[in-house]
């Protein structure tokens, strides 16, 4: 931050028009209405909370700059047309202003493919430093996941790793549950058989937005864990096969789960877009999925395109594979990848892995603190 203050300019063209320019030259055209309501003294926001004391909704919507000068380099004085006056920092103003629309400030998705060999992992500790944590949480928010090796292999071990991450989301599973073979299984996830890449509880509304499977004990040959970018894939079939993007990302599928004490079901695209058309969050599980009686040409038009998508999905230009051993424990981000599982023999020995979710803005909220803390302690003013 201390780099960007210095190479930043404040361009002040005339009493009424503001702009700031990054070292990189790009150049943000400052709306009065959007910095008088980020006024931080103590007549527009609580001290103590941060937060609004004023409706922005009230000001005067043809708001101008009555005047503005820079007292210090790097800073910035406002009149504004109301009379009110305030102080700001540039660099302050260029942190807000550099965030895209619909985006937060978090390390952006680096997309992977089948090619990804140096999968993200780390050696879990118990007290993990501040460094480790932030190494931890640049690679998950990355990459959408990391492996830890290192977990102690007991019971309930992994709702420490969750803690340290954010906080559990408990659901009709329990706030943990586990995943093994066992008679009358409720979820085909409680069987030996393969499990295709998925997102988990699609029929939920909000989804689990993090999952983390920890291995107490893998005693089978198969049973490899297998995981997939559905970011990287959805862009994939953006470009390759416009028409099935189209389909998949505007076509609302319903998704079930049913037992005897639960019935859960959720409508969403499969692949489900923000506001700027980005992908936001994929929900699909091949076996959970029923879509509406749609026109016959439009059922047809989604099950090519369900194909399609499934079968990209599939191929080893997309998915990486790897063996979860005793005390290895995998953190994924449920609305990016999916996950699956090759299947296994039973008789081979005991397959145990314990679960449970947590949602995303847990990571991105420890991750921001980090930053914070850090810059704080390396003096610098963001
Ligand atoms: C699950 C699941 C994968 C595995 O429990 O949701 O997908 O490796 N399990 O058993
Ligand atoms: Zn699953």
């Amino acid at each position: 931050m201390a780099s960007e203050q210095s190479s930043l300019k404040l361009k002040i063209n005339g009493p009424t028009q503001l702009s700031i320019e990054d070292g990189a030259g790009r150049r943000f055209g400052i709306h009065p209405l959007w910095l008088r309501e980020r006024c931080q003294d103590a007549q527009s926001m609580d001290l103590l909370t941060g937060q609004r004391l004023q409706d922005p909704s009230d000001f005067d919507l043809d708001l101008r700059f009555s005047a503005l000068s820079e007292p210090g380099p790097g800073q910035l004085h406002v009149r504004f047309s109301d009379g009110h006056e305030a102080d700001f920092a540039a660099g302050d103003i260029l942190a807000e202003a550099a965030i895209p629309a619909g985006e937060h400030d978090a390390p952006p998705c680096q997309l992977w493919t089948g090619t990804l060999t140096d999968l993200p992992r780390a050696e879990w500790r118990p007290n993990p430093t501040d460094a480790d944590m932030t190494v931890w949480l640049e690679r998950f928010l990355r990459y959408g996941f990391i492996i830890f090796s290192g977990v102690p292999p007991v019971n309930h071990e992994v709702l420490k790793v969750a803690l340290a991450f954010g906080f559990t989301r408990e659901t009709n599973f329990g706030t943990i549950f586990d995943v093994r073979s066992m008679p009358n299984a409720t979820d085909l996830a409680y069987t030996p058989v393969k499990l295709d890449a998925h997102t988990d509880n699609p029929y939920r509304s909000p989804v689990p937005g993090v999952q983390l499977l920890h291995c107490l004990a893998n005693e089978t040959t198969g049973g490899l864990s297998t995981l997939v970018d559905g970011y990287a894939v959805g862009e994939a079939l953006r470009e390759r096969d416009p028409e099935a993007f189209h389909v998949l990302s505007t076509t609302p599928v319903r998704f079930r789960y049913r037992d005897r004490v639960t019935e859960l079901t959720a409508s969403a695209p499969p692949i489900e877009l923000d506001v700027s058309g980005r992908i936001k969050t994929i929900h699909f599980s091949p076996r959970l999925d029923f879509v509406p009686l749609l026109p016959p040409e439009e059922l047809t038009a989604y099950y090519r395109a369900r194909r399609v998508f499934d079968h990209l999905l599939r191929t080893s230009e997309f998915e990486i594979r790897f063996l979860l051993n005793s005390g290895d424990l995998v953190m994924f981000d449920n609305c990016r990848l999916l996950h699956g599982r090759t299947g296994f023999d039973p008789q081979e020995g005991l397959r145990h892995l314990q679960g449970c979710y947590i949602d995303i803005d847990g990571p991105r909220s420890r991750w921001r603190v980090l930053r914070r803390n850090h810059a704080a302690t390396s003096g610098s003013a963001s």
